[in-house]
C-alpha cells in the first residue's frame, strides 16, 4: 500500500496514528489548517457517503471522514479531507455530522458505541442512511437525549446526483435544526423538502415515493411484455409510454383536488370503464402467457370499490377504497 500524507484529526492522535498506520502505511499527522470555511463531518464512505463528502469539498468545506475501512478514505483525504480515528472524533470535529452507513442499524451501533454519547452534546446529527419510521424516531430520541440535534434523510438520488439537479433529499426532525443547517444541507441536493417535525417523517415519505415508483416501473414492464408479445420494439412501446407519463402528472393534480373536495362524481370516466379495459387487459396478458399482478391489483381494488357501490364513480375513489384520509375532513 503507498505512503500518503494523511490529516489526521483525533483526541488521541499518537494512537490514532498509530493505528491508521496499519490501514494506510506511515501516516503524518496533519489537521485542517485554520479557516472560516464551514466545517461537516461525515460518517461512511461507501458509495453515497463518498460522494456526500466529494460534495462538500468541491464547495469548500472543512470535511472531516470517518470510515470502519480506514483506506476507502484515500481519495477524499488527497482532495483535502481529514481522517478522523473514530465516528466519535468525527463528531466532535464539527457542528454538523453526515451519517451514510448501509442502514439505520449500523448507524445506531455507531451513535450508540463506547464515548460517541458524550461528543454528540451541542452537535447536529443528520443520518441519511436507509431506515424504517421507527428507527429515525428511536435515533432522534437517544441524540437529543445526549444533548446532540437530529435530523432524519431519506436520499432519492443516485451518488452520481449528488450536488447536482438531479439530487432530491427529504429531511424531516426539529424544524429549527433544518432551518439551522438548510443551507450546508442545499449542497448535497437543492431540491430539498422539510417533511415535519416528526423525525419519522422523512422515512415514511420515502417508503411512499418508493410503492408509486417502483410500481408505476412494474406496470410499465408488464405493458412492454405484452407489446413485445406482439412485435411492438421495446423502444417504440417507450414512446407509447412516455405519451401516458406525460399526462400522468395532470392526473395526479386532478386526483389531489378531488380528494380535497370530496368530488368523486364519474363525470369523466366512472371506474366500471376503467375495470372493464383493465379486464381486457389482464386477458390479453394471459394469453400470451405473462404475468399480470399489477393489473390484478388495480382489479382487486376497482372491486372494492363496486361493492361499496362506487362503481360509478371518478377513478380518485380508490383513494377511499385503499383507506386514504382526506386531510380536508
Ligand atoms: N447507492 C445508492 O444509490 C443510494 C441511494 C439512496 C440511498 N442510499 C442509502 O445510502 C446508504 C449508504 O449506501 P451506499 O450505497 O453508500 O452503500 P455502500 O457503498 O455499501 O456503503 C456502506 C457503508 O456502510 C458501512 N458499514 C456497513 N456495515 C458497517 C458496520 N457494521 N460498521 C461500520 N460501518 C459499516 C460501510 O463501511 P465499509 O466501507 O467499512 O464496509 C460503508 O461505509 C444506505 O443506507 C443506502 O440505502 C444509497
Amino acid at each position: 500500500m503507498t505512503t500518503m500524507p494523511i490529516r489526521l484529526r483525533s483526541v488521541a492522535p499518537v494512537a490514532a496514528t498509530v493505528l491508521l498506520g496499519l490501514f494506510l502505511g506511515s501516516v503524518p499527522v496533519i489537521s485542517h489548517a485554520a479557516s472560516n470555511h464551514p466545517r461537516v463531518s461525515v460518517i461512511g464512505l461507501g458509495r453515497m457517503g463518498s460522494s456526500l463528502a466529494k460534495a462538500f469539498l468541491s464547495k469548500g468545506f472543512n470535511v472531516t471522514v470517518w470510515n470502519r475501512t480506514a483506506s476507502k478514505a484515500q481519495p477524499l483525504v488527497s482532495a483535502g479531507a481529514v481522517l478522523a480515528a473514530s465516528p466519535t472524533d468525527a463528531i466532535a470535529d464539527s457542528p454538523l455530522t453526515i451519517i451514510s452507513l448501509s442502514a439505520k442499524p449500523v448507524s445506531r451501533s455507531i451513535l450508540t458505541g463506547s464515548d460517541v454519547s458524550a461528543a454528540l452534546r451541542g452537535h447536529t446529527i443528520v443520518d441519511l442512511s436507509t431506515g424504517s419510521p421507527a428507527e429515525a424516531r428511536s435515533a432522534s430520541e437517544y441524540v437529543v437525549a445526549a444533548g446532540g440535534s437530529y435530523l432524519d434523510g431519506a436520499i432519492l438520488a443516485y451518488p452520481r446526483e449528488i450536488g447536482t439537479n438531479g439530487a432530491t433529499i427529504l429531511y424531516a426532525g426539529s424544524a429549527d435544526t433544518f432551518r439551522a443547517n438548510a443551507k450546508a444541507l442545499a449542497v448535497l441536493a437543492s431540491d430539498q423538502h422539510y417533511m415535519g417535525e416528526d423525525p419519522g417523517a422523512a422515512a415514511t415519505a420515502n417508503l411512499a415515493g418508493l410503492d408509486y415508483f417502483f410500481v408505476a416501473a412494474e406496470a410499465y414492464m408488464e405493458g412492454a411484455a405484452l407489446a413485445q408479445a406482439v412485435g411492438i420494439k421495446l423502444d417504440q412501446f417507450r414512446a407509447i409510454a412516455a405519451a401516458h407519463t406525460r399526462k400522468l402528472d395532470p392526473l395526479l393534480e386532478e386526483i389531489n383536488r378531488r380528494i380535497k373536495a370530496g368530488d368523486y362524481a364519474g363525470d369523466q370516466a366512472p371506474l366500471n370503464d376503467y375495470s372493464d379495459a383493465f379486464k381486457m387487459i389482464r386477458q390479453a396478458l394471459i394469453e400470451k402467457g405473462l404475468g399480470h399482478e399489477a393489473v390484478d391489483s388495480f382489479l382487486s381494488y376497482a372491486e372494492s370499490a363496486k361493492k361499496a357501490n362506487d362503481g360509478d364513480k371518478d377513478l380518485a375513489v380508490l383513494y377511499r377504497t385503499i383507506g386514504g384520509r382526506n386531510e380536508n375532513r
